[in-house]
């Protein structure tokens, strides 16, 4: 798919490109000489706009450094990456900060919350420091989901870790942001509170439209996006639409058996 995207997204209800997010040729490496780690190795990637879209990998794969790096968080070593239609590979920094905050929700591995901050507070920060006022319903609806309404007044010291992460996934909803990235959003959370935030994950993208990321290791999780893609050794070497949590788990294993560098298509295991 070679989709021209020309119009910028504007967060609004405007003209809106079928892509989302996008990245050419995108490369990403840290470190130089004998410690050099190519974390993205020529990536090309299409996020689609209102779907819902899984990244899965073996650990150290790239998955993290890829979502940071289409959300701007991180620099990149070559390519482009596009958000809305808008090219943010060189842009400056003041710039890329309100793209950021304007446009781009993040839930982060670790959870990045503020530590004086109670847990409301950590929810509307970005609409705080952006002055916008929250939706109060869509807050308040936002809290309830993630089951958050006893704790608001919790610093995070005082949360327990899958409270945390409900907070951090409220922050990242709260100000319905153009395009949320989830690393591992449901990781410390036990299966029902998951299946909770997969189902609003995904009430939200089919209900609003929202464009949704997600990093999981977990294929019943990936079930619930649209598209699952799939990366090893900082390349994208599959995907799958409407993916079932079997036929996730399948394409794992097998990937699993892959031998890399060999020429055929399956690796010894027997
Ligand atoms: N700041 C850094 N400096 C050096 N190497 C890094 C840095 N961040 C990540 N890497 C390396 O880049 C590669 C990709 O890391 P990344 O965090 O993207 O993996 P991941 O797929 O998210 O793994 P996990 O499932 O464990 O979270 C790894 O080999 C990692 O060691
Ligand atoms: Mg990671």
């Amino acid at each position: 798919m070679t989709t021209a995207v020309t119009t910028p997204a504007t967060g609004g209800n405007g003209a809106r490109s079928a892509v989302a997010a996008s990245a050419r040729k995108l490369v990403k490496a840290y470190g130089s000489g004998e410690t050099r780690v190519v974390a993205l190795d020529h990536v090309d990637v299409e996020i689609a706009r209102g779907a819902f879209t899984a990244i899965m990998g073996p650990s150290g794969s790239g998955k993290s450094t890829l979502m940071h790096c289409l959300a701007g968080l991180d620099s990149v070593t070559e390519g482009e990456v596009r958000v809305g239609g808008q090219e943010i590979t060189r842009l400056k920094e003041k710039k890329l900060t309100r793209l950021r905050r304007d446009r781009i929700g993040f839930i982060f591995q670790a959870f990045n919350l503020l530590p004086t901050l109670d847990a409301l507070e950590n929810i509307t920060l970005p609409m705080d420091i952006a002055g916008r006022k929250p939706d109060k319903a869509w807050l308040e609806n936002v809290i309830a989901t993630v089951n958050l309404e006893g704790r608001l007044k919790h610093r995070p010291s005082e949360l327990s870790g899958g409270q945390q992460q409900r907070v951090a996934v409220a922050r990242a909803l709260a100000a319905r942001p153009e395009i949320i990235f989830a690393d591992e959003p449901t990781g410390n959370l036990d299966s029902r509170s998951g299946a909770e935030m997969l189902r609003f994950l995904r009430r939200s993208v089919d209900e609003l439209g929202q464009t949704i990321v997600m990093v999981t290791h977990d294929p019943v999780a990936a079930a619930y996006s649209d598209r699952v893609l799939y990366l090893a050794d900082g390349r994208i070497v599959d995907e799958m639409d409407s993916p079932t949590a079997e036929a996730v788990l399948d394409r794992m294993l097998r990937l699993a058996e892959d031998v890399p560098g060999a020429d055929g298509t399956h690796g010894s295991a027997s």
